[in-house]
């Protein structure tokens, strides 16, 4: 997986063919710039590696949603993994085949549920007892039985910053495996003829390097399985296996790649299918390795400052509003200059945002070129869980978003402008 985008012999920084500076200019700063052909290329090489026999991959729309998204998206066969109604509503927009869709969410609300079972679409997966009981209601009225996965949590402590760990015990998602309420889900599951239970779904986290806490969320589920098998003589149609997998934001992190980690899961989940003699769909639910290689974030310098501690700041006109990452989980990324990106970094800079928190900081002593105001700086591999979770913190407009390929840019989310801002809200 490249780190950056490709740095031309010119030392101009190129995303998607276009030159940083010119994409800059063109559609203003802070800009969200996302390679299309790697995008393209994350789809593919998870489809080759993994979505053979009936396997399938599905992206997590978490990650980074909007219209362009999921049309890409549908265009290389991937399914899709909503969140919320928002996110649904997106697919649904894009004209997203909602037989494709897997519905998540730890707290979907009875509307949101209804609005799934309206749509039709693929697959709910249930995190709780309270939100079983409802979509057993409402999908009563439906045609047909409604398709389900239970989310389990796996027991499976992966090492990543807290906030992103999922397959804990103690965690808010999922029914806890061996537990009491998982074994009632499944005994009313399977008689409940509203429901058609499908099997069990489990997603330990993100930004995971380990492949051995994959493996062992993978035979922490099939030990699941095998309880079921015995006490109902069921087995699955299907086991979804979650996301995860990291990307390597700096030059120190560990690097794991899409084929090594589809190996793994594949190979894991079919020695356990051998042993107890099933045959499950599998599928993953890749986000951020799909998408976070494929973004850069560019920003104009500002003010450059030096405290009398010795620290230089580099002042950039965005920050922790369109990338809340560093503020919410201390993440670390690289940046360049984008007119002599490959320039020997001779001075450290911190690169802080606008907004009002010292804890607005995007990259924290980083070696750069002398860096001048007026620049522009390029923070890479942002494309996942930036914009998509971006606000508008200090009343700052969210970014414009383009796709970038052989050369040629285009808008897929137009700038937020200030009235925007005042839109929704209602004078006294
Ligand atoms: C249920 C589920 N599946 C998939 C993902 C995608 O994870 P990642 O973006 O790390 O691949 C997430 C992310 O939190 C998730 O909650």
């Amino acid at each position: 997986m490249p780190l950056q985008n490709k740095i031309s012999r010119a030392q101009r920084l190129q995303i998607g063919g276009c030159d940083a500076d010119e994409l800059a200019e063109t559609y203003g700063t802070p800009l969200i710039c996302y390679d299309e052909a790697m995008i393209r290329d994350n789809c593919r090489r998870y489809m080759a590696s993994f979505a053979r026999g009936g396997n399938r991959v599905a992206y997590a729309g978490k990650a980074f949603l909007c219209l362009a998204m999921c049309q890409i998206v549908a265009e290389e066969g991937l399914h899709l993994d909503v969140v919320s109604g928002g996110e649904l509503y997106t697919a649904l927009q894009a004209g997203f085949p909602a037989e494709k869709i897997y519905f998540h969410g730890n707290n979907k609300s009875h509307a949101e549920l209804t609005m799934a079972v309206a749509a039709g679409v693929g697959c709910i997966v249930v995190d709780n007892v309270y939100e079983y009981q409802h979509l057993k209601e409402i999908a009563v009225q439906n045609a047909r039985p409604v398709d389900i996965l239970l989310r389990v949590a796996v027991g499976v402590n992966a090492e990543t910053h807290p906030y992103i760990m999922t397959g804990h015990l103690d965690s808010k998602f999922g029914l806890s495996i061996g537990s009491q309420e998982l074994d009632s889900l499944v005994a009313d599951a399977l008689k409940a003829p509203s429901l058609s239970l499908l099997g069990f779904h489990s997603h330990i986290g993100s930004q995971i390097a380990d492949l051995n806490a994959f493996a062992s969320a993978v035979d922490a589920l099939c030990v699941c399985v095998r309880r079921y098998l015995s006490l109902h003589r069921w087995s699955p149609q299907e086991l979804n296996l979650g996301g995860g997998l990291a990307v390597p934001n700096t030059a120190e992190d560990e690097r794991v790649s899409i084929e090594e980690l589809c190996l793994v899961l594949s190979e894991t989940a079919q020695l356990h299918s051998d042993a107890l003699n099933i045959a499950p769909r599998l599928t993953v639910e890749p986000g951020r390795s799909i998408v976070g290689p494929a973004g850069t974030t560019l920003y104009r310098v500002g003010a450059i400052k030096r405290t009398s501690t010795g620290r230089c700041f580099v002042n950039v006109d965005g920050g922790m509003a369109d990338n809340p990452r560093v503020a919410l989980y201390q993440a670390r990324y690289t940046c360049s200059v984008a007119d002599r990106a490959d320039e020997p970094g001779s001075f450290i800079y911190t690169i802080a945002g606008k907004a009002c928190e010292s804890g607005d900081i995007l990259v924290w002593d980083h070696p750069l070129p002398a860096v001048q105001s007026g620049d522009i700086l390029a923070v890479h591999t942002t494309g996942a869980y930036t914009y998509s979770m971006a606000g508008n913190y200090n009343r700052l407009p969210r970014p414009a978003v383009v796709l970038a390929k052989a050369g040629q840019a285009r808008v897929i989310i137009a700038r937020e402008s200030y009235s925007d801002l005042t839109r929704l809200d209602c004078s006294l």
